[in-house]
């Protein structure tokens, strides 16, 4: 296994360019099951997880490419088996269900299981294509969904926590090759969603509303292959900006989306954190002395539960107390004890965590245990005095395109070397 060794108090300095977003590009690419043609996706962030997607749409019978940034994918025969194994290292692969089910109204896929930030059940996933008319059954271990022939229909998807993010992709796949009209209430808000949405327009589909939580799809009998740019990933620039004030230095984030990260820039600026944008860049460094700040993760447009761990990072270095809550995700705290190693002074009380910030950190060996709370270490890690060596980058991998790299040429002492 790998980790990374930081030798940490360099102020980073520079201009980082922000990828492909990881979570558009896993339903867009799972989109491209809907067509018989060719879809052409490009600026697909090269990762573990866009890899294994790859893996799991050839693992259908698709024909997928993926080179120089672009994937493409001709998927001529399918079948709607996945394959259990690859299917249950990646709860994001849930939204090939959708696709499957309106293309050949039959879908199989490992049941996927909870993971380290929480339970993550699939039961909304599964009360919307009920209500398409699909009929579903979890057996050893699998759900299988069955149809003849999926009709429009108004539903509800909000949960206990709010919208759901693939929830509403995954139905919004199915119901774009469904008879009539479907109307999703409650539907998740994230530029993901919307991404999705444009991407199953240029392919043809009829869908208004994406970006609101009333989602309007109307079917249509067949799509055709499209052409598509994925958005710039938010929570990877979320990161870089909360890595240039951590680090205390100055970073230009070039190819942001400024308007996908108005909670994070909002919340940035109150800890007296500048960020100005200037066209699609943001230029981000402290204003002063950091400030300690209330951080609640919310649904978009609220502060994403994808930045709670990056934030408190930094928050751990702001004198005076700031209180995070996690709405999204019940045990999404897996970083707190790690940073504490690194001398940070975080105590949780229920789904907050209250950061008693402001003492200095110095470098320890930690433990990476998901992927934004790797970025979590990493960051504390920059600030940290001394060596830290962050544990099982596997995960980082998974979601952040060359971040050791991203961070070398802008200053970072930063190597990756076998555990
Ligand atoms: N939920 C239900 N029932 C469902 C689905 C979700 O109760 O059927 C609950 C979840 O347990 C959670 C809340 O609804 O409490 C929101 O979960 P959501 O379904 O929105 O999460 P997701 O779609 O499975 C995506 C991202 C996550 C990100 C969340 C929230 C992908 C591949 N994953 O997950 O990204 O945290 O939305 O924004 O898009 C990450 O990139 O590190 C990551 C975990």
């Amino acid at each position: 296994m790998e980790s990374f060794l930081i030798k940490g108090g360099s102020p980073l300095r520079g201009t980082v360019e922000i990828s492909g977003s990881k979570n558009a590009s896993l339903p867009i690419m799972a989109a491209a099951l809907l067509t018989r043609e060719t879809c052409v996706i490009r600026r697909v962030p090269d990762l573990s997880d866009t890899r294994f997607m790859v893996q799991i749409l050839q693992s259908l019978g698709a024909e997928v490419k993926f080179a120089q940034g672009a994937v493409t994918i001709r998927a001529e025969k399918l079948k709607p088996h996945a394959d259990y194994e690859l299917v249950r290292k990646m709860r994001g692969s849930i939204c090939i269900m959708g696709p499957l089910l309106a293309r050949l109204q039959r879908a199989r896929v490992s049941l996927p299981g909870g993971c380290i930030i929480g339970a993550r059940p699939i039961n909304l996933h599964l009360k919307g294509f009920d209500a398409l008319g699909a009929k579903i059954q979890i057996q050893g271990g699998y759900v299988d969904a069955k149809a003849t022939g999926l009709i429009g229909a108004t539903m509800f998807l909000g949960g206990r926590s709010g919208s759901t993010v693939l929830g509403t992709v995954n139905v919004m796949m199915a119901a774009a090759l469904a008879k009539g009209v479907t109307v999703i209430e409650s539907a998740a808000c994230e530029p993901e969603v919307v991404d999705l949405a444009n991407f199953l327009n240029a392919m043809g589909a009829k869908i208004s509303g994406a970006g609101s939580p009333t989602v309007t799809v109307t079917g249509v009998e067949r799509l055709r292959g499209a052409d598509h740019e994925v958005i710039p990933d938010r929570i990877e620039a979320a990161t870089f900006m909360i890595a240039a004030a951590a680090t205390n230095g100055e970073v230009t984030i070039q190819n942001a989306q400024p308007d996908h990260l108005r909670a994070v820039i909002d919340k940035l600026s109150e800890a007296n954190v500048s960020v100005k944008r200037s066209g699609a860049s943001l230029i981000v460094k402290r204003g002063g002395r950091l400030k300690s700040v209330d951080v609640t993760t919310l649904p978009h447009s609220g502060f994403p539960t994808d930045v709670q761990a990056q934030m408190m990072a930094l928050l751990v270095l702001a004198p005076g107390i700031s209180i995070i809550t996690e709405r999204i995700f019940e045990s999404r705290f897996m970083h707190v004890s790690e940073l504490a190693r690194l001398g940070a002074d975080i105590e949780i009380e229920g789904p907050s965590a209250i950061v008693k910030g402001g003492k200095p950190l110095s470098g320890a060996p930690v433990m990476a245990s998901d992927l934004r709370a790797s970025a979590a270490l990493v960051i504390a890690g920059l600030a940290a005095k001394g060596t830290t060596q962050v544990n099982r980058i596997y995960h980082l991998d998974r979601g952040y395109e060359k971040m050791d790299r991203k961070l070398r040429l802008l200053g970072a002492h930063i190597r990756r070397v076998q555990e």
